[in-house]
């Protein structure tokens, strides 16, 4: 349960003040926050639980009067060390003395191939450019952790992974609305691991899983290569899943999963408002139905604030939260986690067997970069960078589309959805942009069900005069593909 979903009268008659200081103290006994490290300020925590200042004070004064934390002047608050204090040893006691399923699609498989072209104009994947990663800090720290930390750098890190890494990720899922402690995190090889473990936790072969549509492409494979159903509910770009359609689909079906990108989904770049996050896991509790939440873009917002998580409205514990650093440090590190709650124990019994454990070398440095390397810094530049990309982006889309191209104002990530005029054939446009030495991901990829067929997805990860010329090629080539 997080802050955000309790309120002045709780059940057990608790105070606001003593629920903040409840939750902190659950934390520190977690150690998402240990010994020695500063925990939120009062203004942090009060916007991240959603209550007052004031609250925040009262609540910190409890902790210090049970001696969990310490004021330190012009500093903050820092959790106190759990080491006892010494007492005075008492001899007259004399106790001192005493001894103590289907078929992967091969259009899909060569898109994936296309994207990794670096021969091509990579207008379509969903990848981040190398100009907006930290690629030369990363470098230092990983060459430093890995000198400092030799054995356990060539050591597995068995599952659920790097403890280090888990206390920082615990840390950052705080922002997310998320309460948990480094125990809950399972460290796993990118989000699609975990979105992959998450699905083989919860389904078998046969099942129904209700999916955004349009979804992202290789989810879509995953769920076909499960010998799964794609249940697929239309998605607005400015909602995300329809929930009224769901609603209906569950009355209708028998649902074993729902697998959605609550923020900033790829393609629609769609953000759920928070009431509709809660509708959406209410709805599915109230069914037993597990949500299967990919949140890899939420710290890529254009705003300050990072939106939830639908995770934080997990009352049930029903929400497996899925993420990674693939699209905000290092996408080759491989390195994603899982919240998983009351399926983390059957995801890591099935990691093992499939992988044993994460890399290692990239957990140290992906723990010591969180801690130390900067991580807010980085994300306030990168999103302003993919805010104006998206934006330049989509003007040069609307200067060279034809007339009647439709395209998505995402307020975070950095892909764009284009829905050109109706009968331009979005298949023949993608290989025709290759002869032009141009990739882009077709909208027949985000269905399993042709649906899509004139709509392309691309991607602003970076903008310059090659990519707006690019853009224009393609968007003569869509001019020829216009149906008479
Ligand atoms: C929605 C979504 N989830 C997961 C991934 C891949 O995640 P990772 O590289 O962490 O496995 C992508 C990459 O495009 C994505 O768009």
């Amino acid at each position: 349960m997080t802050m955000k979903n309790r309120d002045k009268n709780s059940p057990g008659g608790s105070l606001l003040y003593e629920q903040v200081a409840g939750e902190m103290a659950g934390l520190i006994e977690q150690g998402t926050f240990r010994a020695g490290d500063r925990v939120p300020s009062l203004r942090q925590l009060s916007q991240r639980f959603n209550v007052s200042i004031n609250t925040v004070m009262q609540a910190y004064t409890i902790l210090e009067d049970q001696r969990l934390i310490e004021a330190r002047p012009q500093s903050g608050y820092y959790v106190r060390s759990r080491v006892p204090e010494i007492r005075e040893p008492d001899f007259k006691s004399r106790s001192f003395i005493a001894p103590t399923t289907v078929t992967i699609s091969d259009l899909c498989h060569q898109v994936m191939h296309n994207m990794m072209n670096h021969d091509l104009l990579p207008l379509g994947s969903a990848i981040p450019h190398n100009k907006n990663l930290p690629v030369d800090k990363l470098n230092r720290i990983m060459a430093s952790e890995v000198r400092r930390l030799s054995e356990q750098s060539v050591s597995y890190q068995m599952p659920p992974g790097y403890e280090r890494l888990r206390v920082q990720i615990a840390r950052r899922a705080l922002v997310a609305g998320i309460s948990s402690g480094p125990d809950d995190i399972l460290v796993t090889s990118g989000c699609v691991e975990a979105v992959y473990l998450a699905l083989r936790t919860t389904c078998s072969a046969g099942d129904t899983i209700a999916v955004e549509s349009p979804f992202y492409f290789n989810f879509m494979q995953m769920i076909a290569e499960l010998g799964l159903k794609a249940l697929e509910i239309p998605s607005t770009p400015r909602d995300g899943i329809s929930i009224e359609a769901l609603r209906y689909a569950i009355e209708q079906n028998k649902i074993s999963a729902c697998l959605i990108i609550a923020n900033f989904g790829n393609p629609l770049g769609s953000l759920m408002p928070d009431e509709r996050k809660r509708e959406l896991v209410e709805l599915l509790a109230s069914h037993e139905i597990p949500l299967i939440e990919d949140d890899i873009y939420g710290d890529l917002t254009f705003g300050n604030e990072r939106p939830t998580a639908a995770k934080s409205f997990d009352n049930s514990d029903l929400v497996i939260y899925c993420s990674s650093f693939s699209k905000t440090i290092a996408p080759g590190y491989r390195v994603g986690w899982a919240i998983a709650g009351r399926f983390q124990g059957e995801m890591e019994r099935l990691k093992m067997i499939m992988n044993i454990a994460t890399a290692s070398p990239t957990q140290l440095a992906l723990a010591e970069f969180l801690a130390n390397g900067g991580y807010d810094h980085h994300l306030r530049s990168i999103r302003r960078t993919h805010a104006r990309n998206v934006s330049q982006m989509a003007d040069a889309v609307a200067r060279y589309f034809p007339a009647g191209t439709c395209i998505t104002h995402p307020s975070g990530g950095f892909i764009l959805w284009v829905e050109m005029p109706a009968g331009t054939d979005a298949i023949l446009l993608y290989h025709r942009a290759l002869e032009q030495g141009i990739s882009i991901v077709p909208g027949p990829l985000f269905s399993l069900s042709n649906k899509y067929g004139n709509h392309i997805r691309l991607s602003a990860a970076q903008w310059d005069e090659r990519i707006e010329q690019g853009i224009k090629t393609l968007g003569a080539l869509a001019h020829d593909l216009l149906p008479v």
